[in-house]
């Protein structure tokens, strides 16, 4: 039978963690666990405390209190062995200007003192066979990222920090770099991300953590977070008669109007989708299509963070 030690199962222990900057409270007393092999990702508006907690974790910063473990070190103390272990893609990274994606790995596995980097590996696994020649200048946004994922892994790390990787990058940039991503994944690392997009977040992680004003405000698998947040269906009318937001109303739902004379209803059971067709139907008005369906991590977010959105736009809580 095999043992799982402690550090097996969990490559980051934060228990009860507190950052303030002066007055200001910028994590406010959180605690998560990181399993090995998992995405985890940190989902965030701006100013929610998640570079501050990614950056305390990777041993830059220090904490206010609380405890904080990575491989069973405690990030206060280990920090030499710590970062030996870790790799990381800072927010905004940026590097030589004029130095290509080659020379700029290369330079960077010798400033990290790791002499068996596979530098062909790197840059086969963040896809930048075809730029390794280009100087950095000239990357694409998406291209620079790529080539800060592929500097993070120069010592082969365990465990994997990318703060916010995709910002700013256009769609199809960014479904570029979650490629590389999920090629991370495959390889066993653990990966930590923080992002402002559920979409990267649903798509990537196996845990989420939904960071507001310094605090974990819900925690789960997008699955989880969903089901426990947001259990009803959606549906759309759409082109609808003047007289069918009324009839829906009627029958005790809450519909809201949209453009294009569509409604939009909240359902709690399929069956509820079907008397309501039927009561249209009864009532001889019509809708020109439809559609339902289940919320995404979008609306869990907006409902579990949208009080506190415009504060954390503001940046933080003084306290
Ligand atoms: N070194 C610092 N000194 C003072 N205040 C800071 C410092 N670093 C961050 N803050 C403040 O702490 C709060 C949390 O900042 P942090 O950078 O951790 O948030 P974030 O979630 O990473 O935001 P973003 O999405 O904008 O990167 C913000 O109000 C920020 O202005
Ligand atoms: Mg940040």
């Amino acid at each position: 039978m095999q043992i799982l030690t402690k550090e097996a199962e969990h490559v980051i222990d934060v228990e009860k963690l507190t950052k303030r900057y002066g007055d200001l409270l910028a994590v406010n007393d959180i605690s998560f666990t990181v399993r090995k092999g998992e995405v985890f990702a940190f989902l965030g508006p701006n100013g929610a405390g998640k570079t501050t907690t990614v950056e305390i974790i990777e041993t830059i910063r220090t904490p206010t209190s609380g405890k904080v473990s990575l491989l069973g070190m405690d990030v206060t103390k280990k920090k030499r062995k710590i970062v030996r272990r870790i790799g990381v893609l800072p927010q905004e990274f940026s590097s030589f200007d004029r130095i290509t994606v080659r020379e700029t790995i290369q330079y960077y596995s010798r400033l990290f003192n790791c002499r068996n980097a596979d530098i062909d590996g790197l840059i086969e696994l963040a896809n930048l066979k075809d730029k390794s020649k280009e100087q950095f200048k000239n990357l694409s946004g998406g291209l620079k990222q790529r080539l800060g994922i592929a500097i993070a892994l120069v010592n082969n790390p365990d465990v994997v920090f990318l703060d916010e990787p995709t910002t700013g990058l256009d769609p199809r940039a960014r479904r570029e770099v979650w490629d590389v991503l999920l090629g991370l994944k495959k390889k066993g690392k653990t990966v930590f991300l923080t992002t402002h997009y559920m979409e990267e977040a649903e798509l990537l992680a196996d845990t989420v953590a939904i960071i507001s004003r310094g605090s974990i405000v819900a925690m789960g698998s997008p699955e989880e977070l969903i089901e426990r947040n947001a259990n009803y269906l959606a549906l759309t009318l759409q082109s609808v008669d003047e007289k069918v937001f009324e009839i829906v109303q009627k029958m005790g739902f809450e519909p809201v109007k949209a453009n294009h004379n569509n409604i939009k209803v909240r359902v709690q059971h399929p069956d509820d989708v079907q008397k309501i067709l039927n009561t249209i139907k009864d009532a001889g008005a019509s809708f020109l299509s439809l559609d339902v369906r289940k919320p995404n991590l979008e609306e869990v977010f907006l409902k579990l963070t949208g009080a506190a959105l415009r504060e954390d736009l503001a940046g933080g809580v003084a306290q």
